[in-house]
C-alpha cells in the first residue's frame, strides 16, 4: 500500500499589494522588500477567510481528481490564523464543500503546517483508518500583521492550497524504476526557541484574576533567528531525511520548500550542494503564505506541467513552533 496525491487546488484573494503599494504604508522600499525577501507582490484578503479559501482550494483538488465531495473520509486544515476558535476550519470547510461523511479538524504547526498534515494522513492511510484525505494549508496573516510595522508586515501573504491524497494498492514500478508514494518523512520542533516567532491570543482575564493583562495581538519576529534556524536546521533535515531513504541529493527532482525568503532557499541550496534550479519559487508573487506556501507551489507546478510521473520530489517546511520537517516522495 502507498499513498498518491491525485489532485491539488489553490485559491489566492483577489487583491494584489506591491512593494510600491507598501512604500505608501511604512517606510521601506521596492529595492529593500526585493533584496533582502525577493517578495514583490502579496495577496491580500479584502474579506475572503481561511475557510473560504480552504473551500474553493479543496473543491478545486476534489475536481482534479474527479471525486465527489461526498467520498472524502478526512479533511485536515492546517492554520494558525482561523476566524474562529470554535468551530474549527475544517468542520466549516466539511460545510461548505458538503463533505458531510468526513471527519474534519484544523492543524498548527505554523509553516510546517501542510507538510505535518500530509505525513499524518499517510500515518492514518498506511494504517488503513481512511482511504483517503482532503488537506488544506490555508492563512490570512494580514489580520496578524502589524501593518505600522516594516519589518514583519512587507514578508507575508494570504492564500490556501490543497492535496487529495489517496491510499493506493498500485504497486507498478516508473521506467525510473521508482515507485509513487511518500518514501520517507523527518518532523522535528524546537519549543525552546519559539518565541523568537510569536502571536499571542486573548489573555487569561476571567473573573478570578485580579491583575488583567493586555498583549500585543500582532506577530513578533526575531528574523535574524528565524534565519539562522531555517539555514541550518532545513538542509540538516532533509540530509537526515535522504539519508533515511538511502538517497542522495542527486536522486531529487525537485525541492519544494515553504516560501519564507529567497535568501534562505538560496542558502538551503548551497548547504545541500544542489543545483537551485531545483528549487522552484514563486514568492515574488505572493510572500509567505505560511502553511499555504508548499501546497499553492504544489498546485502551480503541477497544473502548469512541471511535476512529471515518476519524478522524486522533497517538501520541506519550516517556521514557528519551532517546528520544520522533510518529506521524501515519488509523484
Ligand atoms: N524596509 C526597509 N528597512 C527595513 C525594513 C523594511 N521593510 N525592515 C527592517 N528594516 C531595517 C531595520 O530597521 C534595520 O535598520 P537599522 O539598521 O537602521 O536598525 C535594517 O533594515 C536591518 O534590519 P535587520 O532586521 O537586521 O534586517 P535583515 O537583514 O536581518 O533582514 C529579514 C530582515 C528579511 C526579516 C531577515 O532577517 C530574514 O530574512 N529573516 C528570516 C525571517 C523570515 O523569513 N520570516 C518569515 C516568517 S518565518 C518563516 O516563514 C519561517
Amino acid at each position: 500500500m502507498t499513498i498518491k496525491i491525485t489532485g491539488t487546488g489553490s485559491e489566492l484573494p483577489e487583491k494584489i499589494v506591491t512593494n510600491f503599494d507598501m512604500q505608501e504604508l511604512v517606510e521601506t522600499s521596492d529595492e529593500w522588500i526585493r533584496e533582502r525577501t525577493g517578495i514583490a507582490e502579496r495577496r491580500i484578503s479584502t474579506g475572503e477567510t481561511v475557510s473560504s479559501l480552504s473551500a474553493k482550494a479543496c473543491q478545486k483538488a476534489l475536481e482534479m481528481a474527479g471525486k465527489a465531495a461526498s467520498e472524502v473520509e478526512l479533511i485536515i486544515v492546517a492554520t494558525c490564523s482561523p476566524e474562529l476558535l470554535l468551530p474549527c476550519c475544517a468542520c466549516q470547510v466539511q460545510d461548505m464543500i458538503g463533505a458531510s461523511n468526513a471527519a474534519a479538524f484544523d492543524m498548527n504547526a505554523a509553516c510546517s503546517g501542510f507538510l505535518f498534515a500530509l505525513n499524518t494522513v499517510n500515518a492514518y492511510l498506511q494504517a488503513g483508518i481512511y482511504k483517503n484525505a482532503l488537506i488544506a494549508g490555508s492563512e490570512v496573516l494580514s489580520k496578524l500583521v502589524d501593518w505600522t510595522d516594516r519589518g514583519t508586515c512587507v514578508l507575508f501573504g494570504d492564500g490556501a492550497g490543497a492535496a487529495f491524497v489517496e491510499a493506493s494498492a498500485d504497486d507498478a514500478v516508473y521506467d525510473n524504476g521508482r515507485k509513487a508514494g511518500l518514501e520517507c518523512m523527518v518532523q522535528g520542533s524546537d519549543g525552546a526557541k519559539g518565541m523568537v516567532l510569536s502571536c499571542a491570543e486573548r489573555p487569561v482575564n476571567n473573573a478570578f484574576v485580579s491583575e488583567k493583562q493586555t498583549v500585543n495581538p500582532y506577530i513578533q519576529m526575531n528574523g535574524q533567528e528565524v534565519y539562522k534556524f531555517a539555514t541550518r536546521q532545513v538542509p540538516a533535515c532533509i540530509n537526515k531525511a535522504l539519508d533515511k531513504a538511502g538517497l542522495c541529493v542527486d536522486d531529487v527532482d525537485l525541492f519544494i520548500l515553504h516560501q519564507a525568503n529567497v535568501r534562505i532557499i538560496e542558502s538551503v541550496a548551497k548547504r545541500l550542494k544542489a543545483d537551485i534550479a531545483k528549487f522552484p519559487m514563486n514568492l515574488d508573487k505572493v510572500g509567505n503564505m505560511s502553511s499555504a506556501t508548499i501546497p499553492v507551489l504544489l498546485d502551480e507546478l503541477n497544473r502548469s506541467g512541471k511535476i512529471k510521473k515518476g519524478d522524486r520530489i522533497v517538501l520541506s517546511g519550516f517556521g514557528a513552533g519551532l517546528t520544520y520537517g522533510a518529506s521524501v516522495l515519488v509523484w
